[in-house]
């Protein structure tokens, strides 16, 4: 069973109530009806009408975002505008626990949905930061784990420092192990050196993340910094880094920013040929972006993999 199908059953079992805020485009009615057919989850589309004819929910909705945000200067006024917005009216829903996951991304950009993510859904308790997992099904079944690898962040945080470079690599192995099944994460800190071959202050910058998610994770496999190629080429790792308990066999990339990260998941995609899948991990609830090309059936997956994060 491939990793799309094992989400479809888990969330037919969740039976998760699944907020879509973009509730009058077209491929999104089509995927409610396959969702609702399926018993994926249950759809909750919004549109400015429907949300206009519960005024007294509206206002509930519009106070509890400005007593989150008012603190940052957020007027009552604006609150009541910004909570009619079906957006920020979904991500209110989840955090009033009216609905438990939320799915958008067919017409808004990554930002236009991160942000009110971040600002009303905000992060689960215990983690420093929102960041993402890609979840990579190779052809070739020799790679990572059975073929299946988790990369990281390849759409949150252009510009992570060591720190939150930690943070996401804990977070990814914690997903593979969650929500891929992976046993053992075997996490690689990619960079464009391997144990000291190059010296520069982005280099730098990895190694100080891989002793950070050391403290943070213990038992935790994580190496670097490391090349792609020392990371999960036996042959490679056994001349560059020999002693790595990662490298030659690692099934979780972490990649230094988010310009290498969105460049290598879309190499991988376009050019090896593999199928790629993202969530989001971090938030207090699950909340999932689309591309804007995405088709129905990338939908009705997406809503199944938020329903199978909870
Ligand atoms: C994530 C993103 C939207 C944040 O936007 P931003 O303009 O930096 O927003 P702000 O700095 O105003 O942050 C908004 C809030 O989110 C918080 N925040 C920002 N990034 C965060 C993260 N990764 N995790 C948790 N919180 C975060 C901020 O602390 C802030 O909180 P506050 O308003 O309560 O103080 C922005 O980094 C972004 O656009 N990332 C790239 C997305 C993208 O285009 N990806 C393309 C690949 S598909």
């Amino acid at each position: 069973m491939g990793l799309i199908d094992t989400k479809r059953e888990r969330a037919k079992r969740n039976r998760r109530r699944i907020v879509l805020p973009e509730g009058d485009e077209p491929r999104t009615m089509k995927a409610a009806e396959t969702i609702l057919a399926e018993g994926l989850a249950e759809p909750i589309l919004l549109t400015p009408a429907s949300i206009a004819v519960d005024a007294k929910r509206l206002a509930d909705y519009a106070a509890l975002l400005y007593g989150l945000r008012k603190a940052k200067g957020l007027s009552e006024a604006d609150a009541a505008r910004l909570a009619a917005d079906p957006m920020y009216y979904g991500m209110l829903m989840v955090k009033a626990g009216d609905a438990d996951g939320l799915v958008s991304g067919a017409v808004h950009s990554t930002g236009d949905m991160l942000r009110p993510a971040l600002q009303v859904v905000k992060t689960a308790p215990g983690m420093m930061l929102v960041s993402s997992s890609f979840l990579i099904e190779c052809r070739n079944k020799s790679l990572g784990e059975n073929g299946l690898l988790v990369y990281a962040d390849c759409v949150v945080n252009p510009c992570p420092d060591a720190e939150e470079l930690a943070n996401i690599a804990v977070a990814t192995a914690e997903t593979a192990r969650k929500l891929c099944g992976i046993a053992e994460p075997r996490v690689a800190m990619l960079s464009f050196s391997t144990k000291g071959s190059a010296s520069h202050h982005l280099v730098d910058k990895v190694r100080e993340a891989t002793e950070i998610a050391h403290s943070l994770a213990p038992d935790l496999l994580v190496d670097g910094e490391l090349q792609l190629d020392a990371a999960f080429v036996p042959e490679v790792a056994a001349i560059k880094a020999k002693e790595s308990p990662v490298a030659g066999r690692a099934n979780v990339l972490v990649f230094p920013d988010l310009q290498s990260g969105n460049i290598g998941y879309k190499i991988t995609q376009r050019i090896g040929g593999a199928d790629c899948f993202a969530v989001l991990q971090g938030l207090a609830s699950p909340c999932n972006d689309l591309s804007r090309g995405c088709s129905v059936e990338d939908i009705v997956n997406t809503v199944a993999a938020t329903a199978a994060q909870i």
